[in-house]
């Protein structure tokens, strides 16, 4: 059994200010079991810096009011703090316009607005809608929604062993009857990069739009919505160092206008008679209703934070912790790894020889190690890849080789444990 020494381990040189940066969030100081805790669940959701908390602490004590909708200060200030996030979130993905960044509960909400707002007008009888295998539950199950209503057709890109798309079976894919093609930039639970890029070239020489669930991407890389030159693009806050409850649908000014609205109520309306009500322009018309001004105001405030360490020097971070603990893995007799794509983010999905995931999470968590166990809302992938379930350690730029180090020494824990 290889047990790593973590004294030895972590002589690891990075010009990357990881203590500095760790000392910004208040919950990595935490004690788990009477361990520090080692959070590596970040892929679910990621901790929130000081900054982000003081900034929701600021809005709530001076600034907060309902938006758009009073003359008094309070409201003017709110809005101004609101639509500020706005043009901070445009900034972050470059995109050309603040009004084709929308305010929605998270990448679920997102997709659902695509889906309902996009797929129910142009999607029909017939039709075909490109997914790939990689795609979570909430970049399916819309779509299949859809598919059943208008008795479309799914068609879905495959994957080989080592989790990355077929890119020729991708474009075998497309016909005259492809109407919209959903991808998701980085996989959840195997960390590969899609190569979105070409994928979207592609679909435009076929005239198909295409939609980028960048859940995973937005928190570990730049991302430039215009150089990618996607339809859409849908993330979430709470994996991004801010609020849950908020996220953005990026959309083309020009697709969101032909677009239907997905949910009535106030506030997305120009004009309302009992006769007729005239939509308000974008975004306005996919903000029914009070949003969560609170986190959204956050989220500008996580963006912010993200930006002044920057994209790059995060994701070059990440890759070396990636590097680093692969290496440890793949030193363990009786341990798997699941998802070895070539170019990919700090996912290690695994599995140890003979133990359930969910005991090897059970018996991390007595270590202090925080990880997801289970299928990942990722059941395709799971079925391709024949493995139930994995145990998934998923790292962000506040990570320490350190932290690697009590990973991999736990995991031997486990497994003396199961032998
Ligand atoms: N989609 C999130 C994850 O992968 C919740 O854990």
């Amino acid at each position: 059994m290889n047990i790593v020494e973590p004294a030895l381990k972590s002589q690891f040189s990075s010009a990357f200010d990881v203590e500095r940066v760790r000392a910004d969030f208040p919950i990595l100081k935490l004690q788990i079991e009477g361990k520090p805790l080692v959070y590596l669940d970040n892929a679910a959701s990621s901790q929130m810096p000081q900054s982000v908390i003081d900034r929701l602490v600021r809005y709530q004590t001076t600034q907060h009011a309902n938006i758009n909708r009073g003359v008094h200060y309070l409201s003017e200030t709110a809005t101004a703090e609101y639509e500020g996030s706005r043009r901070k979130l445009q900034a972050f993905i470059n995109a050309r316009e603040d009004r084709e960044v929308i305010f929605t509960s998270g990448t679920t909400d997102s997709i659902n607005l695509v889906m309902h707002g996009y797929g129910r007008k142009f999607v029909g009888a017939g039709d075909e809608i490109i997914l790939t295998t990689l795609e979570h539950h909430s970049n399916i199950v819309p779509w299949q929604m859809l598919a059943e209503e208008k008795r479309a057709k799914i068609r879905v890109v495959p994957i080989n062993d080592a989790g990355e798309l077929l890119i020729d079976e991708y474009e075998k894919l497309f016909n005259e009857r492809t109407k919209f093609v959903g991808v998701m930039h980085v996989s959840n639970a195997l960390g590969t990069i899609n190569p979105v890029k070409q994928m979207i070239e592609f679909a435009h020489s076929r005239g198909v739009p295409v939609l980028v669930d960048g859940a995973q991407a937005a928190p570990h890389m730049k991302v430039d919505v215009q150089d990618l030159d996607c339809d859409f693009y849908a993330f979430s806050g709470h994996k991004l160092c801010g609020p849950t409850g908020i996220g953005i649908l990026y959309g083309k000014a020009e697709l969101l206008e032909c677009m239907q609205p997905f949910k009535g109520g106030g506030d997305m309306i120009l004009s309302v008679t009992f006769e007729k009500t005239v939509y308000n322009t974008i975004p306005h018309k996919f903000e029914a209703g009070t949003p969560p001004i609170a986190a959204a105001i956050g989220l500008g405030a996580a963006v912010d934070y993200l930006s002044a360490i920057g994209l790059d020097a995060i994701a070059a971070y990440e890759l070396e912790l990636l590097n680093y603990a692969t290496e440890q893995m793949n030193d363990l007799a009786g341990v798997r790894i699941i998802g070895t794509a070539a170019i990919k983010t700090a996912v290690l999905s695994f599995e140890v020889r003979g133990v359930h995931p969910h005991d090897i999470g059970t018996l991390l968590n007595q270590e202090g190690v925080a990880v997801r166990t289970g299928h990942h809302c990722v059941q395709p992938v799971m079925l391709r890849l024949g493995v139930p379930a994995t145990t998934r350690a998923s790292f962000a730029f506040y990570n320490t080789m350190a932290e690697v180090d009590i990973f991999i020494a736990s995991l031997c824990t486990v497994q003396k444990i199961f032998i």
